[in-house]
């Protein structure tokens, strides 16, 4: 049968490779053919899942303890791949999750309250409100996703500062963490982007002033430059926040970026027009490098030297969901935000032929895998892919309450914890610090170690 008898060595070197190949091969995907970008899809967020046990016996849903924000993360992934597919497979998982986190309906849970930043809270006061512009079905006997986000937006003007800066949010919420000085961008522009998108919602003009209002003070300060269009991350409050850290995220472009858009959506005003405008310029030049082709996005602060922390992993992957919400509400971009999708979901997609399972890389402009791989690497990646089914129409609009949207209301959900800066809750203490520090250190340890073994090894 054979020219010749390969020996049993042979055979079995050769069935190692058959195995290898047929468990490696990169998530191929055409581009503009749906069945294609949702299986890509559903195997990306596969991978995210799989990084989850909340729902597993002993586990805690939406539970994340070190890095608790990132729940919202995944549950964001999980609903734009339902959004976007129809695919209903994760659909309870999220609902679980996203209702067992919730605290007293504004995303406060005591188990994590006392050591949260206001940009933690307010990522799943955007899932929340994501999950009722997309009609994900409220829970019986649970928070309508709707008072969810309210409950957010509630708990954080009550923290609104005029006494430092003449107004904003600060990143931390209470003076015993590091960051309590700080007034930064992604806190002032997440309550931006959830104030607009309920007024949007609800239409109630109580939202549509506060997000004139975090607007306007935002663009007083060094953070947001409405002639350049820069986003700075951070100020200072020891100095009247007459200074800024300029290092350039996406996620501070895309928070002030979309909340425009649902403000140019609501009011149709020609000035929100042109602040989505401006801002949508300098965020696909400065994220979507001329240098990789110009349609695959790129965190470029951390890639090209490789320092992405786990937060900033995650980054792309918002940025990119909220393109596509963008190019449905303001329809005039579309023909500007569809190649950048199409394109990054194309490179994405390629970086997932890692660790032998199709785990997804961090670069994706290297259109191979990097030698990364993590949840976080997972999420952005599905939400990049999800995203790029724009192209279908699969995804109706977000919806508002005069659109179709059902999610219950509650104005005046989160008021129990209104007062939560005042310092009743349980500080943390410097054992629970300390623990929390060591877990990182020896997690970093381990990852560096994995990393270095991967490279001299491979
Ligand atoms: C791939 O393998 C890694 C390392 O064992 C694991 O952590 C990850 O969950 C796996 N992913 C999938 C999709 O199986
Ligand atoms: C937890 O959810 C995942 C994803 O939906 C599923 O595969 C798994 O079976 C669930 N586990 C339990 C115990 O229900
Ligand atoms: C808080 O911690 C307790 C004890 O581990 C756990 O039973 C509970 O589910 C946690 N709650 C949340 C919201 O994570
Ligand atoms: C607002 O969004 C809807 C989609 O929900 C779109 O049809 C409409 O054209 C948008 N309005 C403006 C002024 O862009
Ligand atoms: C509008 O929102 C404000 C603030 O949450 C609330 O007090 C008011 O009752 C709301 N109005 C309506 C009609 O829902």
């Amino acid at each position: 049968m054979f020219p010749f008898a390969p020996s049993r060595s042979l055979l079995g070197l050769l069935l190692v490779f058959v195995a290898l190949f047929s468990l490696v091969h990169a998530i191929d995907i055409d581009i503009n053919d749906e069945q294609s970008v949702k299986s890509a899809a559903s195997e990306a967020v596969y991978g995210a899942m799989k990084w989850y046990g909340g729902n597993e016996t002993g586990g805690i849903p939406g539970a994340f303890p070190d890095k608790w924000w990132e729940g919202s993360a995944l549950f964001l992934s999980t609903l734009l791949y339902w959004h976007y597919t129809g695919d209903e497979t994760y659909n309870s998982v999220t609902s679980q999750g996203m209702e067992w986190q919730a605290g007293n309906g504004d995303y406060m849970p005591a188990n994590y309250s006392s050591y949260l930043g206001n940009d933690d809270q307010v990522f799943w006061g955007l899932s929340a409100m994501t999950a009722a512009e997309i009609k994900f079905p409220d829970v019986q006997d649970g928070y309508s996703w709707l008072s969810l986000a309210q409950g957010v937006f509630n708990t954080q003007i009550a923290r609104w500062d005029t006494s430092n800066c003449g107004g904003g949010l600060r990143w931390q919420i209470f003076p015993y963490q590091a960051g309590y000085n700080m007034k930064n961008s992604i806190s002032n522009g997440g309550l931006f982007q959830l104030a607009a998108r309920l007024a949007r919602y609800t239409n109630n003009d109580t939202y549509s002033e506060w997000a004139d209002k975090v607007w306007d003070w935002t663009a007083s300060t060094p953070l947001l430059n409405n002639k350049t269009w820069n986003v700075a991350d951070s100020t200072n409050i020891e100095n009247g926040c007459k200074s800024q850290g300029n290092n350039q995220w996406s996620y501070n472009y895309g928070a002030y970026l979309t909340g425009a858009a649902y403000m140019y959506n609501h009011t149709e005003k020609s000035e929100w027009k042109d602040r989505v405008d401006g801002l949508l310029g300098v965020t696909l030049d400065k994220f979507f490098p001329q240098k990789y082709g110009g349609n695959v996005m790129s965190e470029i602060l951390c890639e090209p030297k490789e320092l992405c922390n786990n937060n900033e992993i995650l980054f792309k992957g918002l940025v990119t969901s909220w393109l596509g919400f963008i190019a449905m509400i303001v329809p005039s971009t579309y023909d500007q935000i569809l190649p950048k999708l199409q394109g990054s979901a194309q490179s994405a997609a390629q970086s997932c032929t890692g660790m032998g399972n199709n785990s997804c890389g961090v670069r994706w402009y290297e259109n191979k895998w990097d030698g990364w791989h993590g949840m976080e690497e997972q999420i952005s990646v599905a939400e990049a892919l999800a995203s790029a089914m724009l192209k279908f129409g699969t995804g109706d609009a977000p919806v508002t309450s005069t659109t179709g949207g059902t999610s219950s209301s509650d104005p005046n959900a989160g008021g129990s914890d209104s007062n939560s800066n005042n310092g009743q809750l349980k500080p943390i203490t410097t054992g629970d610090k300390a623990g929390a520090g060591i877990l990182t250190v020896v997690f970093v340890g381990l990852w560096g170690g994995m990393i270095a073994w991967l490279f001299i090894g491979g």
